[in-house]
Formats: C-alpha cells, structure tokens, sequence
C-alpha cells in the first residue's frame, strides 16, 4: 500500500478507536486564533500526541489537538493548531490532518490564517476572504504516487475556494456590519518572514496577501473533493509596506484583537453552511 495512505489509515483508526463522531464541517484554526473553539459544544478533544504518527505542532499560539462537536447543531471538528511545513515535516504530513478530517466524514473545509499584507488597501487587521491562491511557492502536497483512493492524479483547480461559500461569507459580513475583503493569498514556505523584494515580487503577481499555510491545506482538500473556503487576518502589512520589522508576537497579539469579530464571522458562517 502507498506509505502515505497507510499513515492515514492508521491514523483513521486511531481516532475511531476513540471516538465515531461524524463531522460535517472540518476548521482550521490559524495563528493567535485558537479561542474558537470556545464556542464548540465540545463532545470529544484528541490531542495530536495521541494518534499514532501524528505531527505535532511545535509553533507558540497553536495548541495542537482536534475537538469535535457542534456549532449550534452543525457536527464539526476543528484543528486547534496546525502544523507548517516550516517546522520540518514532509509536507505529506502537513497535510495529513486533512485527509483525516475529511476521511472522518467532513464534506466541507473552512480554513483561517493570519497573514501579511500586501495590497494597498488593506490595513492591519483587516479580514480577507480567499477567491484564489498560488501555490508555486511551497511545494505541492500531491507529488509522489497518486492515491487513487482519495483524488484523481491531475486535479482541477479551477474552483477551489467554492463560490457558494464565498456567498454565505460575504452575506454573514454584510448581516453583522464587519467589512471583508477579498483577494489572492499565497503560501510561502517561511519561517522567515519575506524580504521587501520578494513582497513587492508577490504584489506584481497579482497577490494581495501572504502566509505560511493555507495553499497546501486546499490543494489536499481539492484533491479529496471537499468544499473549501478561507479567510485570512491580515495582521500586519508585508516587509517594505510595513515600516517596522515584523515580529511572531505582532502577528499573534493582532490574531487575538481580530479574534471577537471573527468569531462572529466564522460561527454564523458555520451555521449557515450547516443547513445546506
Ligand atoms: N508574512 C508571512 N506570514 C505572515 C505574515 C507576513 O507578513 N504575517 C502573518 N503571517
């Protein structure tokens, strides 16, 4: 068997062992983020450390385990922290809690990050909903033999953020008065932040905000079919926009500020993509 699918078998069955909850929608919790799941009624947590092979985050701000339960009475399971393939893993295994979360039974994948700024017309704090990414930065999760079991070897990418998503988003903004803007994110591998040639570099290919997460995440979750939407906190303005060095705890302390308003964004959303 493919090693890589084996892994996800395994670790399928590590978290069976300890709970059959079925989620709908899976979520990722980015940087300085973590506190939404506050608002899950929580029916089982699994730490990362205990499903077998599992990576585990070692990034300050990410806690480093599933929870599972309900949003009002939308069955999900959320990443209270992710792992970067900055921190070393094979990006196979970045990408693995993806595959397991939509191995467990979720169709639809909301994904959230904090992120640099750099079109003109963000300001620190901004939110962003994704319409599209580019990828060419960090490598692609896909390469190796094809799993049949869970995509096809060329997937479309033509899509990948689902419009229908991007709706609800954009109408939860509008009922709740929180502007959102929208715009293309791109995944550069880190850990150190870009330099003012490399974001002026992403500004001329049409990028409006960077990270380091997030692309690989949907490509992997393309591949499996879900649904996916994403939304970014712009946290700081990129290296050379921003006058000032940039700094992990400037990003988190951002996150945390941003984090009521978000919330709100994010559990009406989850309701509202519930009921399709
Ligand atoms: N660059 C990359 N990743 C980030 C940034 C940034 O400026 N801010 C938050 N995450």
């Amino acid at each position: 068997m493919n090693p890589v699918f084996e892994k996800l078998q395994n670790c399928y069955e590590s978290v069976r062992k300890k709970t059959d909850f079925v989620p709908k929608v899976a979520i990722v919790l980015g940087s300085g983020l973590g506190k939404f799941a506050d608002e899950i009624d929580v029916v089982e947590k699994v730490s990362y450390t205990e499903i077998e092979g599992f990576p585990t985050s070692t990034v300050p701000g990410h806690e480093g385990r599933f929870v599972f339960g309900y949003i009002d009475k939308v069955p999900v399971v959320c990443m209270q922290g992710r792992v970067h393939y900055y921190e070393g893993y094979p990006i196979t295994d970045v990408v693995l809690p993806i595959r397991l979360m939509a191995k467990l039974g979720a169709e639809y994948l909301f994904l959230t990050n904090a992120s640099g700024g750099i079109n003109r017309d963000f300001k620190a704090g901004d939110f962003m909903m994704l319409t599209d990414h580019v990828s060419v930065f960090a490598p692609n999760p896909l390469i190796g033999p094809n799993i049949d079991e869970i995509g096809t070897r060329f997937p479309d990418m033509s899509s990948v953020y689902n419009p229908i998503l991007q709706d609800i988003i954009m109408s939860v903004a509008d009922d709740f008065d929180i502007s959102i803007q929208k715009g293309v994110y791109a995944q550069l591998t880190g850990p150190s932040f870009e330099s003012p040639a490399e974001i002026r570099m992403l500004s001329k290919l049409g990028v409006d905000a960077v990270g380091m997460s997030t692309v690989v995440e949907a490509i992997a979750a393309n591949h499996m079919g879900m649904k996916i939407c994403a939304i970014s906190c712009v946290c700081n303005l990129a290296a050379g926009i921003c006058e000032t060095p940039l700094t992990h705890d400037e990003v988190q302390e951002a996150a945390a500020k941003a984090a009521p308003l978000f919330k709100q964004i994010l559990r009406e959303s989850i309701i509202r993509i519930g009921a399709l």
